[in-house]
């Protein structure tokens, strides 16, 4: 029996035997901005079937991750659905087409899969008669089990435009035990879960245009698109998907880690799919580089591992499970995926920062939508609004899905409908507020503007002087203006380097140009003119501002070597998630959980400049994706299959594909020094740096700043640390000398308890007002004097700009008579203010200072009432 493994293997062997070129699966982030994820494996070469793309071999097959989530709900319910799957694939760019396409696949299936013979349907389009020929003809394939089917099911398409066509599917029939009966035929009512789907293939020869139409593609093209766990369950003789050797291992793992057992019952089951399959998907989804957030593919990930760590709680696990079951899909994947292996530290750190995150979102968020549904139920509805799971996802961060799977399992209704609407609103108020900022009409001069001209020519790699025809001049703001010749030597910002700067002159015009920005491969210069006017048609000389171009080359080479350093220090995990570099510093962002120890900030400057130390040459080469990966450039890129790349390489230490503009030898970085290193948003540090000069002129002005510290503390640079060391000993010192002076003072000052002591009906009595004293000092005076004297009340008064406050103690033998709370109470209302407090001590504060002397009086008089 085939293991998952080798099924996987035996179909690339089985292709490449047909002289079919192995791709490696491209990353689940499609370079294709019309897709949020890789979702079929023909998704990398769609450039090839429209045209628009030479495909670098005309035969090629692969095995693809994919995801799709457009049935969500359905996943962990069913025997086959899931979110992550893999899909083996041949595919034929204008070379084969039906004829071997089906022959092969039925000599994989009956002689490598060895699928008894007996049990397999075929479908083919309605109209698709060469197909049926085909089967019949070249497979033998018996007529009374191959049935024809309209558009729902033998028709396959990528998306709504786009490449499209015809196909013909494979079916095992599992027998009537699974629906219908002994005459029921695929495609009847009540079969699905019967008539099982294993391989589609796809005769991809129309393009489906905006209004519908279809026209012919340039060439006809094979995709093919077998279901990897399918497969595996039909091979091992498994009705469900989750059984097979693939996902039985993470089912096991998933009931181990929540305290449950597979095979008890059904919301059990449902749970541990659910949870094995996602397992699978938020780990493949992280490892190529998606990290949760609320938009696009981050937000996919986010509703998948949520969805997940709520069926851990639905299995009573509260506890934190899901990263761990990582290590398990590592393990059964990483022989065919082996970055995971890599990555695996940075994966669980991911996904365990996520789900500690949302069992806090959880715990809040069930008791919200638990009370909503609360208040609906009182109200006598049996729905929740849009306002209020709008509410419930924008203010409390409470998915959606999952108000709405509460809801149903509380019998409530809520409307998707109502939800997006809300949505919708508030992403059109987003963009009203966008559009205002943004220039109107550019995109439509760019264009036509291409039509005409096509792309500049940049010589920049080259050259730093070079001279261009002017093709269009028009205003730009300020007084600016936008300059586009036929070529330029001007780097257009990308890629994260800033763009160059330098002049213009000739036919008596001189401009200084300030930016390059660069559209579809056309550049525009925004120039500040200083004199003359420049004319569409003349030439120009156009020069870069070299100093400045070889200072931002220094820190692009630099940041490459950064880049490296830090994956070396911090581990593998580190990857590029932004990057800048101008001629004065360089910008690094990357992923990496905490801050870096101030240890490891030094080893990474030691490995750049000791790389520096050794002068190496960068060399910068065009060659294929092909070759850029034979060279180790392994990590850096998706699936641009067949491209030409440019790969910038410090021989035996860094390569990268870059744009960029570099230093041709490391040694004339001269000098790197980070200058920060900080956090910019969960998981993602900033490192700043500079080089060459700028790190020169960083370090003089640390210098600077030190020799103003000696300077100041009256050291020299040996016993500096020890003077200051010093000096914070004696400040220390001083503080305590300080406070025990002042308590001192205290005590000194306290003399005035007996100056002004008066006696009331034979109780001794102090009353008296200060300015500028602290509550803390009241308290002090009122502490001394109740352990000095007995029977005896003190009320004490502070006025300071515009308040008062007032202090009363009274000794434990008199408070049976008078209350140091309502002493000063009394004295703060007059003032304008309240307070209380115990019976032997109370504090209160007022605001007018001009009643202090009232205040004390009425205290008098009270005194004397009640002493
Ligand atoms: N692209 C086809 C599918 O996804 C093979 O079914």
């Amino acid at each position: 029996m085939l293991t998952g493994n080798q099924i996987r293997k035996e179909f690339i062997e089985f292709f490449k035997a047909k002289n079919h070129k192995h791709f490696e699966s491209a990353s689940l982030i499609p370079d294709d901005a019309t897709l949020l994820l890789t979702v079929a494996g023909m998704v990398p070469f769609k450039p090839y079937f429209l045209g628009q793309k030479e495909a670098p071999y005309p035969r090629v097959t692969t095995y693809q991750k994919c995801i799709r989530t457009n049935d969500l709900e359905n996943v962990g319910r069913t025997a086959r659905h899931h979110t992550f799957f893999e899909m083996l694939g041949n595919f034929s760019f204008g070379d084969y087409f039906k004829e071997e396409a089906i022959v092969w696949s039925w000599e994989f299936v009956t002689e490598v899969l060895k699928l008894d013979k007996d049990k397999l349907w075929v479908s083919v389009f309605t109209t698709d008669d060469e197909a049926e020929k085909i089967w019949i003809e070249k497979c033998n394939f018996p007529k009374e089990r191959l049935v024809r089917l309209g558009e729902d099911e033998n028709w396959w398409a990528a998306g709504p435009t786009g490449s499209c066509g015809p196909c013909s599917e494979i079916h095992v029939d599992l027998g009537p035990a699974y629906g219908g009966d002994e005459n029921s035929k695929l495609g009847d009512e009540g079969t699905d879960n019967r008539f099982i789907e294993i391989w589609n293939l796809v005769f991809t020869e129309w393009n489906r245009m905006e209004d519908g139409s279809l026209q012919p593609l340039p060439k006809k093209n094979i995709d093919t698109g077998a279901g990897l766990e399918r497969i595996a369950a039909m091979v091992q003789g498994k009705s469900n998907n989750f059984e097979t050797d693939l996902l039985f291992p993470l089912v096991e793992e998933a009931a181990r880690l929540t305290n449950s057992q597979y095979g008890r019952d059904n919301e059990e089951n449902f749970s541990l799919k659910v949870i094995t399959d996602h397992s699978r998907a938020v780990t493949f989804l992280v490892n190529d580089g998606v990290i949760p957030s609320n938009e696009g593919r981050g937000y996919v990930l986010r509703r998948i591992l949520r969805r997940a760590v709520r069926h851990g709680r639905l299995l009573g696990q509260s506890e934190l499970f899901l990263y761990k079951m990582v290590d398990k899909v590592v393990e059964i994947m990483g022989e065919a995926y082996p970055d995971l292996k890599e990555n695996i530290a940075h994966i669980k750190k991911v996904v365990k920062i996520e789900e500690e995150k949302f069992s806090r979102t959880l715990d809040q968020g069930m008791q919200l939508v638990n009370q909503e549904i609360e208040n609906a139920k009182k109200d006598g509805k049996d729905s929740l609004t849009g306002e209020v799971t709008f509410k419930l996802y924008d203010t409390y961060g409470f998915p959606y899905e999952l108000t709405e799977e509460i809801c149903e399992e509380k019998g409530i209704k809520v409307s998707k409908d109502e939800f997006e609407a809300k949505m919708q609103e508030q992403k059109e108020r987003a963009k009203a507020a966008r559009e205002v900022v943004m220039e109107k009409g550019q995109d439509s001069f760019i264009e036509e503007f291409y039509d005409k001209y096509g792309v500049t020519n940049f010589t920049g790699y080259e050259t730093l002087k070079d001279t261009g025809k002017l093709l269009s001049i028009r205003d730009g703001k300020d007084g600016k203006k936008l300059m586009i010749f036929d070529t330029t030597p001007f780097y257009g910002e990308s890629g994260g380097q800033a763009a160059d700067f330098g002049v213009i002159s000739g036919n008596n015009f001189e401009g200084k140009v300030l930016d390059v920005q660069k559209q579809k491969g056309i550049f525009t210069h925004t120039v500040e003119v200083v004199k003359g006017e420049a004319v569409e048609g003349e030439e120009y000389l156009l020069e870069v501002d070299e100093a400045n171009r070889v200072a931002t080359a220094k820190n692009h080479t630099a940041t490459h070597l950064l880049h490296e350093a830090l994956r070396e220090v911090l581990g593998s995990h580190v990857q590029q998630a932004g990057s800048f570099v101008n001629g004065e510093r360089l910008r690094f962002d990357f992923n990496h959980y905490e801050a870096m120890t101030p240890e490891e900030i030094l080893k990474v400057e030691d490995i750049v400049n000791s790389k520096i130390a050794e002068a190496i040459e960068v060399s910068v080469k065009n060659m294929s994706m092909d070759e850029a990966k034979k060279a180790g450039a392994t990590a850096l890129f998706g699936d641009k299959y067949g491209d030409i790349v440019r790969v910038v390489n410090v021989e035996g230490f860094s390569i990268e594909l870059c744009g960029g503009t570099h230093i041709d030898n490391i040694g004339k970085i001269g000098l790197f020094k980070i200058e920060s290193e900080s956090g910019i948003a969960a998981g993602i540090r900033r490192i700043e740096a500079v080089t060459g000069k700028g790190a020169f002129e960083f370090v003089q002005k640390l210098e600077a700043l030190l020799v103003q510290i000696q300077k100041t503390v009256k050291a020299n640079e040996v016993n500096l640390l020890e003077r200051v060391e010093k000096m914070v000993e004696t400040l220390k010192e001083n503080e305590r000398e300080i406070e025990s002076l002042k308590d001192k003072l205290t005590y000194v000052e306290s003399s005035f308890l007996k100056e002004n002591a008066e006696v009331i009906n034979g109780t001794t009595v102090v009353l008296k007002a200060f300015k500028s004293k602290t509550a803390d000092e009241l308290r002090k005076f009122i502490d001394l004097g109740k352990e000095k004297m007995t029977n005896a009340v003190i009320v004490l008064a502070s006025s300071m700009d515009d308040k008062v406050i007032f202090a009363a103690g009274v000794t434990k033998d008199t408070i049976s008579k008078v209350k140091a709370g309502n002493l000063v109470k009394e004295a703060a209302q007059i003032t304008g203010g309240n307070g209380g407090g115990r019976p032997d001590f109370a504090q209160a504060g007022g605001k007018d200072t001009t009643k202090v002397t009232e205040a004390l009086e009425a205290v008098r008089e009270t005194l004397r009432k009640s002493l």
